[in-house]
């Protein structure tokens, strides 16, 4: 059985002194995650305060938004793998939407900060997903699959079984117009039957699929029901802490 995974991906929001805010108040609201992975994604100013405010074993562990694939040199701007595992990052969310669309980010690249993460232990959450005009030409599942097929190119299976994938559909992404869980779980199983083809059924088992794109407390409860779906990649509902906790809560009780 995989440990459900629900990670909050804060985008440009919130500066240092309102991330440790945003972590003592959810630690008011939830004390222990015995049966979920929860991860906070806070901008890079923020990580630093976050993981300081967070203390050694917390049950909220950190990520990052972005990363470089180099380890350092003339990228300015840019944060690597080994900065950010300094500031006790354990995971980075690699290939978002909003770095595809807004920054030109291309698969080859998502490919290399992939491998650079898993170099420096990092496990990438890697984010793939179609955007409506693809899905109503009915190319959800090749867009996905190209996106997966350059984004994993050559990776070993040990390496892809600390991949997590996440599937997030553009037009659901900040809409308020969630996937139905049957179109979640269509994607998801097409995902995992790639890994199985590519790789081997085992690893396939192992990997964790999230579905995100406007996830509320109002329809996790859905989604977390199929085994298909492992859990969460949250955007706007993860930054209040009253929201990002009663989703926790309900994915500790559909896996319990
Ligand atoms: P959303 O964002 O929950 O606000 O739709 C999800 C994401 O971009 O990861």
């Amino acid at each position: 059985m995989r440990r459900p995974l629900i990670v909050g991906n804060w985008k440009m929001n919130k500066t240092a002194s309102e991330a440790a805010a945003f972590i003592r108040d959810l630690r008011e609201r939830v004390s222990a995650s015995p049966h979920a992975d929860v991860v906070i994604a806070p901008p890079f100013t923020a990580i630093e305060t976050a993981y300081r405010t967070l203390g050694p074993s917390s049950w909220i562990n950190l990520g990052a938004q972005d990363v470089h694939w180099e380890e350092q040199g003339a990228f300015t701007g840019e944060v690597s793998a080994p900065m950010l595992r300094e500031l006790g990052c354990r995971y980075v969310v690699v290939g978002h939407s909003e770095r595809r669309t807004h920054f030109g980010e291309r698969d080859e690249n998502i490919q290399k900060k992939v491998r650079a993460a898993l170099k420096h232990g990092l496990s990438p959450i890697l984010c793939v997903g179609e955007s409506l005009a693809e899905r109503e030409a009915n190319r959800t599942e090749s867009v996905v699959t190209d996106q997966l097929k350059v984004s994993l190119a050559g990776l070993a299976a040990q390496d892809l079984a600390t991949v997590t994938i996440a599937y997030e559909p553009v037009w659901a992404i900040g809409t308020g117009r969630a996937a139905t869980t049957e179109q979640a779980v269509t994607v998801h199983r097409s995902i995992r039957l790639f890994i199985e083809t590519g790789w081997d059924s085992q690893t396939a088992s192992a990997i964790r699929i999230l579905y995100g794109g406007s996830v509320t407390p109002q329809n996790i409860e859905p989604l977390l029901v199929s085994d298909a779906i492992d859990g969460a990649l949250v955007g706007g509902a993860c930054l209040n802490p009253d929201s990002f906790a009663t989703i926790i809560n309900l994915a500790q009780v559909q896996r319990a």
